[in-house]
């Protein structure tokens, strides 16, 4: 079969420009009803999507006022949406600093057998400086810590997923053994940061792990995800861009001993679809009109660690002397660099940029008809920058729907998408390889004993 793309639908509020929540088109369900999550992943059900996505910050942010979020915890929205459908993968976002190693083996050890093995973890070291507040107090772990840790996070989960083997549950009612303890087996844990006896008590979940995504774009974040990740989303601007991060992490996972066609590299694309590309611009202003530069301010603060914008006139050119210097960033490096350049290349006013950012954050927005979204899709799918794409609509449902009807059909027509589900599971619909267990390789299993 020739290369299909893979697309996740991610959510967020009532869609990703920033000002979704306020138009008079977009769902009219609360934030907090959980039949909007079900609707839209049934939507995206019907559509043939790989997956839907969840983000997750672990504090409210300055901007409550005018900021409007997928405000329910991730990982319970998943367990709600996956018995409303039956074959979408569920990726929810839960980070590596903030939560014990068992908690989120169990955690998404559940999901996957309460989806039948749709689940997946983003994996985040948190890079927003005010969720430490939240936990404990003692001010945010550096960017260096944060990634150390992680990396140690991960052996143990994937240790604690691996404890139970396949077959170590029996359920014999009439010989009275339910499970054989030979094939569960504690991890015995002893690490700089965490101190895990296991085994995990859940057994062995139908996908084996659940599906590791990732999101990390410095140069640490693409070395982990070049260690772990089977998806990773990314954002960018312009093509080349995402063609060298592209190559980048294929070569760094290859580096890392992987096949390079397990690591599937998803950017982001926010499209704005109309029948004409004139309807589709008027829709953006539309959109934009509702937006209020000072929560851009905020927002972008935000983004750099907490960095004070406020003095900086709304129409003078940026330049890059306005920012502080990305490496002193503790917050989400890639991200401030992406801005910079943008800056730098486009010479924008801070005005041009909150406006740009409004769109979807800083992953690439575009707008113009079914036919010139697919073109560009499958532009970037064969030209070595995506293996599939996160779908960020700035309206939902309004403009995803726009997207099942109208882009999906043509991207089907030119044998770049599915045209139904071929497997139930998510390592499936992204063509990944089940994960080896400590039960399947004796030599690793005395080590660890
Ligand atoms: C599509 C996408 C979704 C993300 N979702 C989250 C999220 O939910 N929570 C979070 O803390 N970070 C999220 N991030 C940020 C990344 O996990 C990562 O922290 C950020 O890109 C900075 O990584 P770096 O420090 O390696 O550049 C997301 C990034 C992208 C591109």
């Amino acid at each position: 079969m020739p290369r299909q793309m893979h697309l996740n639908l991610f959510f967020h509020s009532r869609g990703h420009h920033e000002a979704s929540w306020r138009h008079p088109g977009t769902s009219p369900f609360a934030l907090t009803d959980i039949r909007y999550y079900q609707d839209l992943a049934r939507r995206a059900e019907a559509a043939h999507f790989d997956s839907i996505f969840l983000a997750d910050q672990l504090a409210l942010g300055g901007d409550a006022a005018q900021a409007a979020r997928t405000w329910l915890e991730p990982i319970t929205v998943l367990a709600a949406v996956a018995v409303a459908t039956q074959r979408i993968g569920l990726i929810a976002t839960a980070s590596t600093t903030y939560t014990e190693p068992f908690n989120l083996a169990r955690q998404f050890a559940s999901i996957d057998h309460i989806s039948n093995g749709r689940a997946a973890w983003n994996i985040v070291t948190s890079w927003l400086a005010t969720a430490a507040s939240n936990f404990g107090g003692s001010g945010q772990v550096s960017h260096a810590d944060r990634y150390a840790r992680g990396e140690e996070f991960m052996t143990v989960v994937k240790t604690l997923w691996d404890s139970w083997a396949a077959d170590a549950v029996i359920d014999d009612r009439g010989g009275g053994r339910y499970a054989d303890a030979d094939r569960i087996r504690p991890i015995r844990h002893r690490g700089d940061f965490y101190q895990v006896e296991g085994p995990l008590n859940i057994p062995r979940c139908p996908q084996g792990r659940p599906v590791l995504v990732q999101a990390g774009s410095s140069d640490t974040g693409r070395r982990f995800a070049a260690r772990h990740a089977e998806a990773v989303f990314t954002a960018h601007m312009a093509k080349e861009g995402a063609q060298e991060f592209y190559a980048d992490l294929k070569r760094l996972a290859v580096a890392e001993g992987r096949d390079p066609s397990q690591v599937l590299i998803l950017p982001g694309l926010s499209p704005m679809i109309a029948g004409t590309e004139a309807e589709a611009q008027r829709l953006v202003r539309e959109t934009n009109d509702l937006t209020d530069p000072e929560v851009g301010r905020k927002r972008l603060s935000n983004r750099f660690g907490g960095h004070d914008f406020s003095h900086l006139p709304l129409d003078r050119p940026l330049s890059a002397e306005d920012f502080p210097d990305p490496t002193t960033v503790q917050a989400a490096r890639s991200r401030t660099e992406v801005i910079i350049n943008l800056v730098r290349r486009d010479k924008l006013t801070l005005r041009q940029l909150l406006g740009y950012l409004a769109g979807a954050r800083g992953h690439y927005v575009t707008a113009g008809t079914p036919e010139q979204i697919a073109d560009l899709m499958q532009d970037w799918f064969n030209d070595g920058a995506a293996d599939g794409f996160n779908v960020m609509p700035p309206l939902l449902p309004l403009q995803f729907d726009v997207f099942a009807q109208e882009v999906v059909p043509i991207l089907q027509r030119r044998g770049l998408f599915r045209t139904e589900y071929a497997g139930t599971m998510l390592r499936e619909h992204y063509g990944l390889d089940w994960p080896a267990s400590q039960y399947d390789r004796p030599a690793l299993a005395q080590a660890s004993d």
